[in-house]
């Protein structure tokens, strides 16, 4: 199926591994030019190598760590004058932060900085741009709701799904569509490390219908439906891919 994505420019966080990485190299499949930003240069630099190797357009890296205050801004600035326009944003960047419940601040105020403030202050970067050309597609990755332990990652995901919806309805008018697209548990170092050993099957086998987790593939397949014009229709979504491991119907 033609996604009729070619030509087109997205802006990725946390491209440099995991969802991200794969989101950023099937959508410069799909031919579009993508702006790749996280912290590990030698790693965007690989992404940048293995895309330009498979014959697509020529990604463009920016070195930026998002926790910075003045980052949204500074990725705002810097997408818009190498790529001109931007179709696509993909808030991507996170990381999951288990805490006890009597716990310190600091990883509550790091966390849902870089899992909440950061992708809504750098949408709202973008937000006069994509008004004003009436068009753009909003990708927000998000995580489960089923947690039995605190994660404060988990916690500000909840909160981007509830300002994805909300912004999905105030930006329908403007041709602006926003959705988030929900992992299980997908198989990249920011999951692996809670599942050393043999605990990963044990766990899948017990909790999962499909009994694995998923790849990161899995994930991108989606993404780039989501943000392609062949998704016209679909706005305030959560796209949930788990294996079946959500409990609950709706
Ligand atoms: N994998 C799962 O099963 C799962 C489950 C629930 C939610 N999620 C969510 O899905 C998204 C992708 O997760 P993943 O599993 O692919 O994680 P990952 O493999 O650990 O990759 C995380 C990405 O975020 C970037 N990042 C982290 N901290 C950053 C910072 N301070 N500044 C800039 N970039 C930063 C990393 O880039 P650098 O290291 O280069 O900075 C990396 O590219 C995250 O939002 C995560 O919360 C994933």
């Amino acid at each position: 199926m033609d996604l009729y994505l070619t030509g087109k420019t997205a802006l990725v966080t946390g491209a440099s591994k995991g969802i991200g990485r794969s989101i950023a190299k099937e959508l410069a499949k799909e031919g579009v030019k993508v702006f790749i930003t996280g912290r590990n240069q030698q790693a965007l630099d690989s992404l940048l190598s293995e895309i330009v190797e498979e014959g697509n357009p020529t990604p463009v890296v920016f070195t930026q760590d998002l926790l910075k205050p003045d980052a949204p801004q500074k990725i705002a600035t810097a997408a818009l004058a190498a790529l001109g326009h931007i179709d696509i944003l993909i808030n991507n960047a996170g990381q999951s932060q288990p805490v006890e419940a009597t716990g310190p601040e600091e990883p509550w105020t790091k966390s849902m900085a870089l899992d909440f403030e950061r992708p809504r202050l750098l949408t709202q970067a973008l937000l006069p741009h994509f008004i004003s050309r009436k068009q753009g597609a909003i990708l927000n990755l998000t995580s489960t709701y089923e947690l039995r332990s605190l994660n404060v990652s988990a916690v500000a995901k909840a909160a981007v799904a509830m300002w994805s919806k909300q912004l999905a309805g105030e930006l329908g008018k403007d041709g602006i569509r926003v959705n988030c697209l929900q992992p299980g548990l997908i198989d990249t170092e920011n999951i692996r490390r809670y599942f050393p050993g043999d605990e990963r099957r044990k766990y899948a086998e017990s909790e999962i219908p499909l009994q694995d987790f998923g790849e990161v593939q899995d994930m991108a397949n989606l993404a780039v439906f989501l943000v392609s014009p062949r998704a016209k229709y679909i706005t305030g979504t959560v796209s949930v891919v788990d294996g079946g491991a959500r409990r609950s119907a709706f």
